[in-house]
């Protein structure tokens, strides 16, 4: 047991241990440990390289660091609640290795634009990494949309069934929603790259620092050019858990829609027993366990971003303590988005089945061919309102007599208007309806066959 310490000459008497609890950071931001031995060691380079401290000193410094770093790796390096946080754990164990230049790393830095500097390196990292595991879900959906081109699915708006498109361009509507999540986080990124290295506490430093020295280490883009700013600034943070509320929002909906079609109700999909789960007391059950967690998760994600936009609300210039509440939250959106996007990638590659017999049936089944009537006339000259309340009779007569717009004869159809002829069978067929609709974007077959050569270019493009 370490005697407590004070906090520094200034102090009497060390914090009461409930206090030192409550103040430490550590058990959570041992996360950035990486990130703080890598901002240290371009840090200590760059106190050498502008003769503030000596080049020998810098390199032992190094080392110190970096064997840190793998004390760590290995798991050896395990501070307490007495380090405070991470910045304190890893200066303390600096000096406790390398003795007198251990002390001078802190030359020219506060701990305000140190934990910074170590939250944009994260974020960066975890950035590129959500990225990629978009492109990994996107490439996904590209083959299941490929396989899937001409499988007709119901189209629906207000949850009602309004016309049939192509399962595939349903499908590659989600990949246009996560193309735009990693533009998103690619915006996002800009503004988490940099550096505000050297603002020191907030007013910058005495010494002859180089901040573009330290921020060309790191690979930051440019530095803050105000250090009130720079030490204060957690705008990106604000921006990655808007971002990744979006993504949220995106599987969610995806979510919804695989609930509702593995339902008995919609019967459009089975669920394969590796992502399904059992009741614990009805057998005969299958659960979407899967989507649902996914749902439920984007309430922590939307959850944190109102958080952070609390915690930076009405803040006064420059670093406060709330800035400490910043780190949980977005560690664990970061979590969740990756874990989210994992299982949704494997639940879609692997553990779904389209039922396709049923999504055939489906289509042929209702009035979603309706508006291809009144197109149908529209197309002769019948102006396309008169066409409409046309054929709204048509299906308030259809469906008082238990029948479908397929089953009119000939006969019938010419006497609700004259220019219906033979081949109003086949402007309402379920393909014929998918097809016709060419126009860009739509879900015409050529039109999907596109946007699917489109998609493929994207991602080989990553
Ligand atoms: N643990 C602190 C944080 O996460 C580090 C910065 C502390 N700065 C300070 N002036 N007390 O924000």
């Amino acid at each position: 047991m370490t005697k407590p310490q004070t906090w520094s000459d200034r102090f009497e008497s060390a914090l009461h241990p409930a206090i030192a609890r409550f103040n430490a950071s550590i058990g959570f931001d041992i996360e950035l440990i990486e990130y703080d031995l890598t901002g240290s060691i371009a840090h200590a380079k760059m106190l050498a390289h502008t003769g503030i401290i000596a080049s020998n000193e810098a390199e032992s410094i190094v080392a110190g660091l970096e064997q840190i770093r793998s004390e760590y790796r290995k798991g050896e390096f395990n501070p307490g609640i007495d380090a405070e946080d991470v910045h304190f754990a890893v200066e303390r164990r600096l000096t406790e290795l390398i003795g007198a230049a251990g002390k001078k790393l802190h030359t020219a830095r506060s701990r305000n634009d140190q934990v910074g500097t170590d939250i944009r390196l994260y974020l960066r990292d975890q950035i590129r990494q959500i990225q990629g595991r978009i492109r990994e879900f996107q490439q996904v959906l590209v083959n299941l949309a490929e396989k899937h081109l001409e499988t007709p699915i119901p189209g629906y708006t207000h949850l009602q069934r309004a016309q049939p498109v192509s399962l595939a361009h349903h499908l590659l509507a989600y990949f246009q929603m996560c193309d735009r999540d990693w533009q998103r986080l690619d915006d996002v990124y800009k503004r988490t790259n940099i550096s505000p290295l050297g603002c020191g506490a907030l007013a910058g430093t005495t010494f002859p620092i180089d901040r573009h020295y330290s921020a060309d280490l790191l690979d930051f883009a440019d530095v803050y050019g105000n250090s009130l700013d720079g030490v204060s600034d957690r705008d990106f943070a604000i921006e990655f858990l808007a971002a990744a509320s979006i993504i949220m929002v995106h599987l969610t909906r995806l979510s919804e829609e695989l609930i509702l079609w593995s339902s008995e109700e919609f019967r459009f999909i089975t669920l394969k027993d590796s992502c399904a789960t059992g009741s614990s007391i009805m057998p005969q059950k299958k659960n979407p366990d899967v989507p649902e967690l996914i749902r439920g998760k984007s309430g922590r994600v939307f959850g944190h971003l109102q958080g952070l936009l609390t915690i930076m609300k009405g803040l006064p210039l420059a670093y406060n303590k709330d800035l400490q509440e910043d780190k949980e939250g977005l560690f664990d959106t970061v979590k969740t988005i990756q874990g989210c996007l994992e299982a949704m990638t494997v639940l879609l590659s692997e553990g779904i089945e389209f039922q396709q017999t049923r999504l055939a049936a489906a289509v042929a089944e209702d009035f979603s061919n309706a508006t291809d009537v009144a197109d149908y006339l529209a197309a002769k000259g019948v102006p396309f309102r008169e066409a409409y309340n046309l054929v709204g009779k048509v299906v308030k007569t259809s469906l008082a007599a238990g029948k479908l717009l397929k089953d009119l004869t000939l006969d019938e159809w010419q006497q609700l208007h004259p220019k219906f002829e033979q081949d109003i069978y086949d402007a309402i067929a379920p393909t014929q309806v998918i097809s016709a609709r060419n126009s860009y974007g739509g879900t015409g077959f050529e039109q999907v066959r596109q946007a699917l050569s489109q998609a493929k270019a994207i991602l080989a493009d990553r």
